[in-house]
């Protein structure tokens, strides 16, 4: 997807790409390394150079970026005498070893800007600013050294280190937020540079929706170069997926769409993607002004502001409202400039406004998905299955690959896989003190999930919710006179990726474990904490690959009574690529939590029974006034956290595919399906005097439900006219000039739609609503 993507942001008016390092995916092991496929990091920043656009490589390594573990590989964590992110020798070592590494192979391939490649920023450490409190002084003598050891790395371009206030020289601390207009580097002689716009948020298992409008973004991207900003980087232009287990947490999704311009899929995600390009398009159409000319500001009260920009006989003006529910009238030069609330308007000329971030002047999308047409889906995909391999020995015989007479953290498995097994056995005899008719087993956990079985048997699980990852699970069981076998499965999803010392965060059983007799009042413990526990990291399953069609287990599958809602239980179906070039999704209903692979590629972990939260979503249109919050805007309340999941075509082969499932909790999969993703429904806006532009992208538009000029309410999908609307039949003239067509453009104006009688106050806007 690279290619088209990078090509998208140059096409969305971006002169540069800015990509974090994941220090995990190329160093799995240590000092063995993986820049193949995927993790070809000198092939993207080539693409990125081939496009003719700039690269901002944020090497980090400490990442943050909702990914596991924050990018740290977990066996940096058992490393004899380490501590991560401060002073500390061992991480030191490490951390130079990767970061060298990885600026020698930009070097060798020539790819920083002073050897005419297209890196033009590099950075080092990642918003340490925000927890160094915790380290104490060494923390200080932490961020010398990580900017003493880039410096020494001599890349002949600037080092940046975000959210950083006291970054050492030369060191440029650059800022991270929904806004940043406000922020002043450290030093004087610093540009003002922005290196996380979020463009949105990223989402939890169990959380919702996140949506920032654009109207805010572009708000807060033109605020900042009215107030000076440099370079802002949009945090995300395009989230995509968390493959694999790449997502982190605990507990964020696969789905890393961030309602970014690019969605999760690659499309459009207008009119976000749009009305951001006109912005780019203007203020690179400044760019003398803004770089080199004078600024006078202006202070109009009620937080308007002017600022004004010029050079010999150029100049280039902002007014900026940040008002959040009063509109303004800004007087320049003897003309008025009406500026809505929380809005900027630029005047590339100081004459003439030629945007104002809250005047969208491009269609909005609303996305449609529609069944696989290559075959009758859900009905045509046959499923076969097969229980997870060899749980005799986990369940019943207790058998691991190494023990050991304590309790562990579950990254001592170095995190190769999201499952360990805990085990041990004890011996009781009815004359023991806890011998009763009431025994139940306790588990102190940290998370994320526990399965536990007591003589082979399921007893029940847990897991925890979001954000409470301490749990205490006590369930009744019946133990055996003699020896029982007690096997708790644990699985995490996704290692803590943020935070002051997020990296030593026990995940996993924590201890104690504990069987509990209860006889009256009395309630009689024995701790197994201490007892001899076995360890199995993974399952056979995933250990051998069974989900690639050569695994030696390949033809070990059952292909009658398939089992509905049955726990550690594999499926597998084969189905036709779906025609066309649209984007693919895999509709999950009906399953609980588990792994999938499409021809032997990971889509990532499933969850599609974790519902989203119920409350906190607004049936009121998103209000683009007021600082936005992660949970503004948020939609999908009470639906499963994520239903859908992308499968990129490039896994996607022509003829037959095939799609394996690894059912933890249990789920049934007869529902589920493939689906293609394309644009339903294109609804055009334009303000008056400026040209609607409609297209389905790809398609004909093949009707027009809405056309109406005037005072036009709703949202896209429910528009209805107002107090006014102009006396030409507005239907008929969009029906004209669109259907049939693949994009059509009409001029939103009086000429074209005659007089519309609307108050003053009123700003006239063409809306139509089309199907594609
Ligand atoms: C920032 C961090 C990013 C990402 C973002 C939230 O604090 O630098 O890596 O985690 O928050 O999406």
């Amino acid at each position: 997807m690279w290619p088209d993507l990078i090509k998208k942001a140059k096409d969305g008016g971006l002169n540069a790409i800015e990509t974090y390092v994941f220090w995990n995916a190329h160093e799995p092991l240590r000092r063995q390394y993986d820049f193949s496929g995927n993790h070809d990091l000198i092939r993207f920043i080539q693409t990125v150079k081939d496009e003719g656009l700039y690269a901002i490589l944020r090497i980090g390594p400490y990442v943050c970026a909702e990914w596991n573990y924050g990018g740290f590989p977990v066996w940096l964590h058992n490393m004899p005498g380490i501590e991560m992110r401060t002073a500390n020798n061992v991480f030191m070592n490490e951390m130079q070893n990767f970061t060298s590494l990885i600026v020698d192979m930009m070097k060798k391939e020539s790819l920083f800007a002073s050897q005419g490649g297209p890196i033009i920023l590099a950075q080092i450490e990642n918003e340490y600013g925000n927890v160094i409190s915790s380290y104490g002084d060494v923390g200080k003598a932490y961020i010398n050294w990580c900017a003493s050891m880039a410096k020494s790395l001599d890349i002949g371009v600037p080092w940046i280190m975000c959210q950083e206030d006291d970054a050492p020289e030369p060191m440029l601390n650059t800022c991270n937020g929904y806004y940043c207009d406000q922020f002043t580097p450290n030093n004087p002689n610093t540009p003002k540079i922005w290196t996380e716009n979020w463009t949105g948020w990223f989402k939890n298992w169990g959380g919702l929706d996140p949506k920032r409008t654009a109207e805010d973004v572009a708000f807060a991207v033109a605020r900042f170069y009215q107030n000076g900003g440099s370079l802002q980087n949009y945090y995300m232009y395009h989230g995509g997926t968390n493959f694999g287990r790449t997502a982190g947490g605990p507990y964020i999704t696969t789905t890393y769409d961030y309602d970014a311009p690019l969605n999760e899929y690659g499309s459009l995600n207008q009119p976000k993607y749009g009305h951001l390009t006109q912005l780019h398009n203007i203020l690179r159409s400044m760019e003398r002004t803004l770089t080199y000319g004078n600024v006078t500001s202006t202070d109009y009260g009620n937080s308007v502001y002017g600022t004004v920009y010029s050079i010999d006989n150029t100049s280039s003006c902002f007014f900026g409202n940040a008002n959040v529910t009063t509109d303004a009238t800004v007087n320049y030069q003897g003309v008025d400039f009406n500026v809505p609330a929380w809005s900027v308007s630029i005047l590339p000329d100081c004459k003439t406004e030629v945007y104002n971030t809250a005047r969208v002047n491009i269609q909005t999308n609303l996305m449609v998905k529609e069944s696989n047409q290559a075959e009758e889906e859900p009905a045509s995909l046959k499923w076969s299955w097969r229980p997870e391999i060899n749980l005799e020995q986990t369940l019943v015989q207790g058998k691991g690959q190494v023990s050991t007479s304590m309790i562990v953290d579950q990254k001592v498995t170095n995190d190769v896989s999201d499952y360990l097994w805990y085990m041990t056995s004890l011996n009781v005899d009815k004359d023991d003190p806890i011998w009763t008719d009431d025994m139940s087993i306790r588990v102190n956990a940290t998370g994320h999930i526990l399965h536990a079985y007591v003589n082979g048997e399921y007893v029940d699980s847990q897991w925890a919710t979001y954000g409470i990852f301490n749990y205490v699970f006590e369930k009744k069981v019946k133990l055996n006179p003699g020896k029982n076998q007690i096997t708790l499965l644990s699985a995490t999803v996704g290692l803590q990726n943020y935070g002051p010392k997020f990296d030593v965060i026990q995940s996993g059983i924590s201890g104690p474990v504990e069987i509990i007799g209860r006889k009256g009042d009395e309630t009689i413990i024995k701790d197994l904490s201490l007892h001899k526990w076995s360890y199995k990291t993974g399952l056979h399953g995933l250990d051998n690959k069974i989900y690639n069609s050569d695994s030696k287990f390949s033809a070990q599958w059952n292909t009658d009574n398939l089992p509905l809602n049955k726990m550690l239980t594999w499926y597998k179906t084969t189905f036709k690529a779906p025609l066309g070039e649209d984007p693919v999704a895999l509709d999950m209903q009906g399953l609980g939590k588990g792994l999938a692979w499409v021809n032997g590629n990971s889509i990532g972990r499933y969850w599609p029974s974790y519902m989203a939260q119920e409350d906190g979503c607004s049936t009121e249109a998103c209000d683009y006034r007021g600082s936005y919050y992660s949970s503004k805007c948020d939609t999908n309340c009470g639906q499963p956290t994520q239903r859908w999941y992308h499968v990129p075509r490039s896994f996607i082969q022509d003829g037959v595919n095939e799609l394996v499932l690894f059912e933890e909790f249990g789920g049934n999969p007869t529902l589920v399906n493939f689906q293609t993703l394309r644009v339903g429904t294109a609804c055009g806006s334009a303000y008056e005097n400026k040209d609607m532009e409609l297209s389905c992208q790809g398609r004909p538009i093949s009707a027009i439900k809405f056309a109406s000029f005037g005072d036009v309410q709703g949202t896209c999908g429910s528009y209805y006219k107002g107090t006014c609307a102009s006396q030409n039949d507005a239907l008929s003239i969009i029906q004209n000039a669109c259907v049939g067509k693949e994009t059509c453009t009409v001029s939103a104006s009086e000429s074209t739609f005659g007089t519309a009688d609307c108050a003053e106050d009123i700003s006239k806007r063409l809306i139509v609503e089309a199907v594609c």
